[in-house]
């Protein structure tokens, strides 16, 4: 092969479409603009159910782990010739992975919303969404008529029940096994069609914890739910600068707001949000302590800085123990989120691991970087919500990864002191993994990491299996698909 022309990466990821070529994968994305595909892949039809498997499995595929993976995210941006340019604004697509007695199949569908289905019945997008305002969009009948169900997912065991979420209107019920919508969630009358968060909290007994942002009302909506769906609880909290609250944390005792002075200056539903927000880095990061048993509140300040993810928090020696992931340059990182450019080198875009310790008796508080930065996505054990963590696996960026390419190429697991980290290598992009434990105990550290990652030059999804306790020795088992999906956001892991 002759490419006097081609620098190193290019030739390397013309190698690996060629290789892919040759593996019989069919489209293999030209090398100039293959990082465009990893947020819609050319091969992957959204419209259709995507149906495969059994399928290969490289390595040893754990026996007891058995159960299913769903994941979703921003999918489908264009219609009818109307493109939406931002990540976020893409309606949301279910992924299901099955593992069954050592079959894995996948399972993929778009969520038939009430948008979906206007828009399907129009021929094209109508709605303006996060980050871009379309002409002559229809009058809205609240929230739910833009909710593309496309951020995160709840399930209910006890209740076998599954929801997709967005965070500015309603829970999406959908079916387990089919993947069909069934339609938003009404936990009471009065908080019919109202915000419900992204990221609820599951605690240790089943207990829903959520929350809802209304943008420049100061006012946050908290739901206490049961493991089987009852609301048992609704309050509505006072709360300065609540604009943009993506996530939060549960302790035994309390729930943990971090209120970053992101501020909201536009009228809800009138064209995209995104434009609206500025940063007010002379403010500080407000820190709200509500007390479960009665919703009285303890306030806190720290320096400004932006927060989409917490990974935990949990009492200890009666101090309140936060630990997240702060993104210094939040706004910026956003508006940066264009599927159709390649990532600005310009701006910091640096996260960072970040400690916070609370003292409710002194009133003070106090953060501290931990010199971990370039992460996000933070999972810990699913029955240690608001309980000590040592265990959380986070994804990273690595310096050599692609500079066009936004998003993560390793997955890292820390445990305590010891960091662990799998490289997957040039031209793949790493979507959020989850620690599985291997036993319903809340025992930490045993178990399996399970993640998807995308291979843009050849555009495939493959799923990794890593034993929690050895991340550094590679994937275990690996599945890849006949097809790519879209880049997704958060999923869940449901057992068997
Ligand atoms: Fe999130």
């Amino acid at each position: 092969m002759t490419a006097p022309t081609l620098n190193r990466r290019a030739a390397l990821t013309a190698l690996a479409a060629a290789a892919a070529s040759a593996a019989g994968l069919g489209y293999a994305a030209a090398p100039g603009d293959a990082w465009r595909s990893s947020y819609t892949p050319h091969n992957g039809p959204l419209k259709a159910p995507l149906n495969s498997g059994p399928l290969r499995i490289e390595g040893r595929w754990p026996a007891a782990l058995q159960g299913t993976l769903y994941r979703v995210g921003p999918a489908r941006r264009e219609l009818g010739g109307v493109t939406m340019n931002h990540w976020f604004d893409g309606d949301g697509m279910l992924q299901a992975f099955r593992f069954d007695g050592g079959k894995v199949s996948h399972r993929g569908a778009l969520l038939a919303t009430p948008k979906l289905k206007a828009e399907e019945a129009a021929g094209r997008l109508l709605y303006s969404g996060f980050a871009q305002t379309l002409p002559n969009s229809p009058p809205l009948n609240g929230p739910d008529t833009l909710n593309p169900a496309n951020i995160n997912l709840l399930s209910l065991p006890a209740s076998r029940e599954l929801f997709a979420l967005w965070e500015a209107g309603s829970a999406l019920a959908v079916d387990p096994q089919s993947l069909e919508a069934k339609g938003f969630k009404v936990w009471s009358p009065d908080t019919q069609g109202a915000p419900f968060s992204a990221h609820p909290r599951v605690a240790p007994d089943g207990t829903v914890w959520s929350f809802g942002y209304m943008p420049g009302t100061g006012r946050l909506l908290v739901y206490e739910i049961s493991p089987t769906g009852q609301l048992r609880r609704q309050h509505v909290q006072a709360a300065p600068q609540a604009d943009m609250v993506h996530d939060f944390a549960i302790t035994e005792r309390h729930l943990v707001f971090l209120l970053m002075p992101l501020k909201y200056a536009g009228t809800p539903g009138a064209g995209d949000p995104l434009s609206h927000y500025h940063w007010e880095g002379n403010s500080p990061l407000v820190v709200l302590l509500v007390d479960k048993a009665d919703f009285k509140v303890q306030r806190f300040e720290l320096p400004a800085t932006g927060v989409f993810h917490l990974a935990n928090a949990w009492e200890q020696g009666g101090t309140v123990q936060v630990r997240f992931v702060a993104q210094p340059d939040i706004l910026s990182a956003m508006k940066q989120m264009n599927v159709n450019e390649p990532r600005p080198d310009k701006g910091s875009r640096q996260t960072q691991w970040t400690q916070i310790t609370l003292n409710p008796a002194t009133g003070r508080a106090q953060m501290q970087t931990t010199g971990l930065n370039n992460v996000e996505f933070p999972r810990i054990h699913p029955l240690r919500n608001g309980l000590p963590t040592q265990f959380t696996t986070l994804l990273a960026r690595s310096s050599s990864m692609d500079a066009r390419v936004d998003g993560f190429d390793s997955v890292l697991a820390l445990h305590g002191e010891r960091q662990q980290q799998h490289h997957y290598g040039d031209g793949w992009i790493a979507e959020e993994h989850v620690y599985v434990p291997s036993h319903l105990t809340a025992t930490e550290g045993k178990g399996w990491v399970v993640g998807t990652a995308y291979h843009w030059p050849s555009e495939r999804t493959t799923l990794s299996v890593f034993d929690a306790a050895a991340i550094d020795a590679g994937p275990i088992a690996q599945v890849t698909l006949p097809y790519g999906l879209p880049l997704g956001l958060h999923g869940q892991f449901v057992a068997a």
